[in-house]
């Protein structure tokens, strides 16, 4: 990484983590940014810590090995079950989204319960709850399967996700949850759902983006890797930089990712990850 435009690198299952580089980019336009989406592999969801483990390793040498001076795992699973694996591994700083989530839950949690939605394994994992109960909070997590998907196939606004969305969250807030006040949302994709969820959410309940609360963390470690700000005030003013890598179809990456980032997306080169 130069001292005056640091590389972040931004690894994911798939198209997801582009919510979080999409954070990034509000609070950090002036980087290169190289992110890494596993589309071949996905979904990280549903499978196990060693493959998960397996496959974001490789991912993060990827990411190192083409310039990266910060590796940002956006991916909730992957921070979930391996980032521990994945900071041992990796050569330069490793941030992750649960720290960052459960940090931003923590400070607007005014009853100290909270309800985080995540996958299979991001939930068995119990990563959020012990990142809360460090901070004095009482969680409930739910694993929410059907919402990657839909998110996938666009139905962002539909009838069928809104239902789908309050089944989950009626679930969730039951109980001693009922006064929960904060929802973490512990999945890349649940950033699109965020209006619906807005809707279908009791009307007490704050909704934590932790691609939101991620970006900030970022922000705080390049002050860190970074001499103080004139330089960085100064590159400010620079556009991004970015080039995207993908396991699987690049046409499907150019595709579908748009939906995540919010903008076209041109530079996707393929990759071919040997097992
Ligand atoms: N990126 C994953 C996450 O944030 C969701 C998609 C997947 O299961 O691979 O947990």
């Amino acid at each position: 990484m130069t001292s005056r435009r640091p590389t972040i690198g931004v690894f994911d299952s798939g198209f997801g983590g582009l919510t979080v580089l999409k954070a990034l980019l509000e609070l950090v336009p002036s980087a290169d940014y190289l992110y890494f989406g596993d589309t071949a592999r996905l979904p990280y969801g549903s499978k196990s810590v060693e493959t998960v483990a397996r496959y974001a390793v490789e991912a993060a040498h990827y990411l190192e090995a083409h310039g990266a001076g910060l590796l940002v795992i956006a991916c909730n699973t992957a921070t979930a079950l391996a980032l521990d694996r994945i900071t041992a591994a990796a050569q330069v700083p490793v941030v992750g989204v649960v720290e960052p989530g459960a940090e931003a839950a923590a400070s607007v949690s005014k009853n100290r319960k909270v309800v985080v939605l995540g996958t299979e394994a991001t939930v068995s994992s119990h990563a959020y709850r012990k990142a809360l109960e460090a901070r004095g909070i009482d969680s409930r997590e739910k694993a929410c399967p059907l919402l990657v998907p839909l998110v996938e196939e666009g139905w962002v606004e539909h009838p069928v996700t809104e239902q789908i969305a309050r089944i989950y969250l009626d679930e969730a807030f039951a109980d001693g949850f009922r006064e929960a006040d904060a929802l973490v949302l512990g999945c890349t994709h649940y950033p699109l759902l965020k209006a619906l969820l807005h809707r279908v959410a009791p009307s007490h309940v704050s909704i934590v983006d932790s691609a939101e609360s991620t970006a900030r963390a970022v922000v705080r470690h390049l002050q860190k890797l970074l001499p103080p700000t004139e330089a960085i005030q100064e590159e400010r003013r620079a556009l991004p930089r970015l080039k995207f890598f993908a396991t699987d179809s690049v046409e499907k990456f150019r595709r579908l990712g748009p939906r995540f980032l919010g903008h076209p997306i041109e530079d996707v080169q393929h990759v071919d990850l040997k097992e």
